[in-house]
């Protein structure tokens, strides 16, 4: 191939200008007169390279850049849960564990007559038993008694829940949360935990987390206060873990109870989902007044944006949910439960009765408010 461009530059006319040396003779690199077939498809194929690269990285930069637009919304009541009504507006889940958990989830009747749900003027109860032990019947060999509620009412994009929270449950062998789903369109309709963590949670902290089906991630821009964990929200990645955000430490159980809890907002609306903490004393004053504006509150405690998650179809006909599970896949993981706690997480459940009497989720009032 040399040798036949430097012949043919031999046979041209001759050069107009004096050949310094032999190197000379030689086609330059940059001479792009000269250069062969090979070589135009691989300079041809480098700028396609370098376009793809530039275009990517645009795309990438809008991408990293991108964060949806959380302007106001106007929001109105349109439900309250609280009272002693409360708990008329759940059905009690009386089925198998699907969280493998070492519980006994029990209806409306059996509740009442353990105590597990309580409702007066000012809060509602609903607590895992502390009555049976190894020598009562029932025992709990097989399992300790709690309770899972579902709101009868199923809520979608563009609304904002206020959820008043006056005592997170703690002990050994505990799986409390607080969240929303459709279960019986898992996860096509999606899940949003609120308030969850397992076992002591004295030096843990509060997770909200979010499982979907395929295509929502949260590996995007997000602004918040809280500490990102996985960013997969779909259910088959990451054992299911969900995309989750912890909060502090005082976020769930005793740092929380002792201060008289406060209140979770949670707003899910097209352009994202947002979680905000506030312990009592610092509620916002429009949460009290009954006229919330999340746009006043500040950076959220999770932030959840559409920006690589379609949230109106990821989410959709959610339940309210408050249920304390036993043991199970989390909190009765070997590796988890030996984390905080001592021997085995069913033999506690079953033989350590005492040991749950601060069991108990306490609420105030749940608000739900609809953007007009
Ligand atoms: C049931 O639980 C509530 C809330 O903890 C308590 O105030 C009430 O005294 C209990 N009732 C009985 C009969 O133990
Ligand atoms: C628990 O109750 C079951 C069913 O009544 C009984 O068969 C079992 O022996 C009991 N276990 C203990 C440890 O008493
Ligand atoms: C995940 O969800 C799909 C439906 O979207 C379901 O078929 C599958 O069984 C689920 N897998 C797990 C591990 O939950
Ligand atoms: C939500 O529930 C309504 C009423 O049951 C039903 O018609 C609708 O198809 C559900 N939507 C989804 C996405 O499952
Ligand atoms: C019962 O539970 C408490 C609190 O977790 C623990 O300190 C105690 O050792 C347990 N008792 C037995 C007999 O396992």
């Amino acid at each position: 191939m040399a040798d036949r461009t430097k012949n043919a530059f031999h046979m041209g006319p001759p050069p107009a200008y004096k050949v310094e040396d032999e190197d000379t003779l030689s086609p330059r690199w940059y001479d792009a007169k000269r250069w062969g077939k090979k070589v135009w498809i691989a300079v041809g194929a480098i700028i396609a390279i370098i376009i793809i690269i530039v275009v990517v990285g645009v795309v990438e930069g809008e991408k990293k850049n991108a964060y949806p637009d959380y302007s106001k919304l106007s929001y109105s009541l349109t439900d309250t849960i609280s009272g002693t009504s409360f708990f008329d507006e759940f059905d009690y889940y009386t089925g198998y564990d699907p969280s493998s958990g070492f519980v006994h989830y029990v209806d409306s009747t059996v509740a009442a007559q353990y105590n597990l749900t309580y409702a007066s003027s000012s809060s509602a109860v609903l607590r895992v038993d502390t009555s049976v032990t190894e020598d009562t019947v029932p025992n709990a060999s097989t399992g300790r008694f709690s309770v899972r509620i579902s709101s009868k009412k199923q809520y979608s994009v563009g609304n904002l829940f206020i959820f008043d929270v006056v005592h997170t449950p703690i002990g050994c062998g505990t799986w409390p949360a607080l969240w929303l789903s459709d279960p019986s369109n898992w996860p096509l309709n999606g899940e949003i935990d609120v308030m969850e963590t397992v076992n002591v949670v004295s030096s843990a902290a509060n997770q909200m987390t979010l499982h979907t089906s395929s295509g929502c991630s949260m590996g995007v821009k997000r602004k918040e206060t809280g500490k990102q964990l996985t960013t997969s929200c779909v259910n088959t990645t990451d054992s299911n873990a969900g995309c989750g955000v912890t909060g502090d430490s005082t976020s769930f159980g005793t740092g929380f109870n002792s201060v008289g809890g406060g209140a979770m907002a949670m707003e899910l609306r097209t352009e994202g989902i947002r979680i905000w903490q506030f312990v009592r004393a610092s509620i916002p004053s429009d949460i009290t007044s009954g006229t919330p504006d999340p746009s006043s509150w500040g950076e959220a405690t999770a932030d959840f944006p559409n920006t690589d998650c379609n949230i109106g179809t990821h989410f959709s006909n959610q339940s309210i949910i408050a249920n304390i599970d036993l043991c199970g896949s989390w909190a009765g993981a070997t590796s988890v439960y030996a984390e905080t706690c001592s021997g085995s997480c069913e033999t506690q459940v079953a033989n350590n009765a005492t040991a749950f009497t601060d069991a108990y989720w306490e609420f105030g009032k749940f608000s739900i408010y609809t953007a007009s």
